[in-house]
């Protein structure tokens, strides 16, 4: 196996295109990409064509590359829908590719799903959105019993940095495991708290610009739209195939809180579905591990010891201390 040639941070711009740095072993060999592959040779030199879009890729490439000293593989920017399409595609093989490290299969899933939903935030009315979705939801879940480790190293690949899409993503992961170790066993179930928690902020795609990622305390009208995004992801989603009620709960009722404090409904106690509290729980977690415009994130422990304290009559206690301990075993 040769070694993990990672996706350099760079982008480049260059006669105002720009390249995109991606992981060159998503592509397999004996596939026709479909998309232009451009190189970086050397440190100070720009991406050139490296392998043309309709071009079958060898069964050599990937040794190839370091022989001829390529130290990261670019997509222009334009092809980007094409490339999370192919992702989309082989992710499955990618997934269950033993000659691939856990680590760089992590990796490839989390930078699918993150690409995915940025596509899918800009654009909700995406094509064959709900088959996508539920893809990703269910090779996610083939790595997740992969080995007890996958979702550590789902962990290390996701970002901390806060944007929706990301943040999607992070709370979807959270959420999956969560829902398994607090013995969720329907497969069918543990898809729809998938599918749910990926699309669970999609409502803020309708959110006045500026708002989300504002360096500012919101105002009390920009609060009261922040407010609708729950019923706005509902609505948005409802209309699609493969959306079940769990998933509609899950996205509709993630700001709900046990005391009543929560929105859009203000529901209590039982009237909350244990597939919204598993939502809740992960995503006041993610929120606060990571860094937004207007706050720093907190280390996992500090975070955990923050909901205790701070939002302890909000949570469900049995499934907060699910996930702490799955947070801490998996930190270690
Ligand atoms: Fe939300």
């Amino acid at each position: 196996m040769d070694e993990f040639l990672s996706p350099a941070e760079q982008h480049f711009v260059v006669s105002r295109r720009q390249f995109m740095p991606i992981h060159p072993r998503v592509f397999r060999a004996n596939t026709i990409p479909g998309i232009d592959l451009y190189a970086l040779k050397a440190t100070g030199s720009s991406p050139e064509l490296y392998h043309a879009a309709g071009e079958e890729l060898s069964e050599s490439f990937h040794d190839q590359l370091h022989s001829n000293g390529v130290s990261g593989i670019y997509i222009d920017a334009g092809d980007m829908e094409k490339y999370v399409q192919y992702l989309e595609g082989i992710l499955n093989s990618i997934v269950i590719d033993e000659d691939i490290g856990l680590d760089e299969r992590a990796a490839i899933l989390y930078d699918t799903a993150q690409l995915f939903m940025g596509l899918l935030v800009k654009n909700p009315q995406l094509a064959d959105a709900s088959r996508r979705v539920k893809n990703i939801v269910e090779k996610t879940l083939h790595f997740l019993h992969t080995a007890p480790m996958s979702f550590a190293h789902l962990l290390k690949a996701a970002s901390r940095q806060y944007q929706i899409h990301t943040h999607s993503v992070n709370v979807f992961i959270y959420s999956m495991t969560l829902a398994q170790r607090a013995g969720l066993g329907n497969h069918a179930e543990v898809c729809q708290v998938g599918m749910g928690t990926l699309l669970h902020d999609i409502g803020k795609s309708k959110l006045t610009p500026g708002i989300v990622g504002a360096n500012r305390p919101l105002t009390d009208s920009e609060w009261q739209e922040m407010h609708q995004h729950p019923a706005w992801g509902c609505e948005l989603i409802q209309k699609w195939n493969d959306i079940g009620k769990i998933a509609l709960d899950v996205v509709r009722h993630h700001h709900e809180k046990l005391n009543g404090t929560g929105y859009p409904d203000e529901l209590k106690d039982n009237d909350i579905s244990f597939y919204a509290r598993i939502a809740v729980i992960a995503d006041i977690y993610d929120a606060l591990t990571t860094e937004h415009a207007y706050q720093n994130a907190v280390n996992s422990l500090p975070a955990l010891r923050l909901m205790k304290s701070e939002f302890n009559e909000q949570l469900d206690d049995d499934l907060y201390e699910s996930f702490a301990s799955l947070i801490v075993t998996s930190s270690n």
